[in-house]
């Protein structure tokens, strides 16, 4: 049984005033205990609201339209307020933000231990100052920071140091899913590596399950086991990392990989994709209706190999090399091969 299952979800943006935004359509997602998959794409291609809505963190105007998410084997889409607590003080999931929004600027680090472990903890959790002082010592040895940083504020620490207190903070709740949503984007790349490595460290060592959201494919591919790809809310490539170093599936990745410079080289060349992303408030289910199948390919005004099938419906997400894309024109070539 997978840790994390979604079936069919849709997730919509619908503001009291102004356009929906279906933000996520459609999504198929399944997570085994203690892997660690990327979601990568463009700007507002729904990364992030996939993450919050897979831990039920999502908030208003954000709201799960339809689909199942089954955590666990307990279907959480529709569990409310104090249920979801209960999830949560179980060890559920949660969502990891860059480290300046995931701290309180006024308290202390210690403090800041204290009052996560008093309000999320566990049951029996040692919550007196000297059981928060020596947890949260031996979590920031785990991140690499030394225990004089309890006694700092937010604002005396590096972005990286920051952002390893954050990463400490969360691992105070010993939750078996983190969602780590850009973890170091505000970051030099140097230190974006040291803490990307961390937390690749921190996964393996501590077995959780993870999913790191990030528009730098370079950084998701050298940290995960999994690469899903996201274009226009939907999940359009799913394939291990070594396969995608080898190859993608649908021509979205291909663009994308054809975009990522590798830092490696001499001379770093950026290939844009030209064209730009779909308007989501004009993509969600016709008049109200879920029937998602009557929809063009979002990637079809951008995609170098469009036929008219791709204008007409939506590709479905199907099996294809070692993992699932949606691409009708690549499915086809796969299939002829196999016949031929
Ligand atoms: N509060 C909101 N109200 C209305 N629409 C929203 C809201 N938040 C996000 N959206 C829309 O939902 C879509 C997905 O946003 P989301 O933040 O999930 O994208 P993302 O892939 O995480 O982007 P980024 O890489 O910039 O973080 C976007 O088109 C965005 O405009
Ligand atoms: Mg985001």
């Amino acid at each position: 049984m997978p840790l994390l299952a979604a079936r069919g979800v849709n997730v919509v943006y619908a503001p009291a005033r102004g356009a929906r935004v279906w933000a996520v359509r459609d999504t198929d997602i399944s997570l085994e205990e203690g892997e660690f998959v990327g979601i990568v794409g463009e700007s507002g291609c729904g990364k992030s609201t996939l993450g919050y809505a897979l831990t039920r963190m999502l908030r208003p105007p954000a709201r799960i339209e339809s689909g199942i998410i089954s955590f666990d084997g307990t279907d959480i889409s529709g569990l409310d307020g104090e249920q979801l607590r209960l999830q949560r003080r179980g060890g559920f999931a949660l969502v990891l933000q860059s480290g300046m929004n995931a701290l309180n600027p006024v308290r202390t680090v210690q403090h800041q231990f204290g009052d996560v472990m008093k309000a999320h903890g566990k049951q029996g959790d040692d919550v007196s100052a000297g059981g928060v002082a020596r947890r949260a010592a031996a979590l920031l040895e785990a991140v690499g920071l030394d225990a004089g940083v309890l006694r700092r504020y937010p604002h005396e620490l590096s972005g990286g140091m920051r952002q390893r207190v954050a990463i400490a903070l969360a691992l105070a709740l010993e939750p078996r899913l983190i969602v780590f949503d850009e973890p170091t984007t505000a970051l030099d790349v140097i230190v974006q590596r040291a803490v990307l490595q961390t937390i690749k460290g921190l996964q393996r060592d501590r077995g959780f399950t993870a999913i790191l959201i990030s528009h730098d494919l370079g950084a998701v591919l050298s940290a995960t086991d999994r690469v899903m790809v996201m274009y226009a809310g939907r999940i359009v490539e799913d394939q291990p990392a070594v396969a995608l170093l080898e190859g993608a599936h649908h021509p979205y990745t291909e663009a994308l990989i054809g975009c990522y410079a590798d830092p490696r080289a001499d001379v770093i060349q950026l290939r844009g994709i030209p064209g730009t992303p779909p308007d989501l408030s004009q993509s969600g289910p016709r008049s109200g209706s879920a029937d998602l199948s009557q929809h063009a390919c979002s990637f079809a005004p951008r995609c170098v190999l469009a036929e008219d099938a791709c204008r007409e419906q939506d590709p479905p997400l199907t099996p294809l090399g070692a993992g699932r894309a949606a691409c009708f024109v690549r499915a086809r070539a796969t299939e002829a091969s196999h016949v031929g």
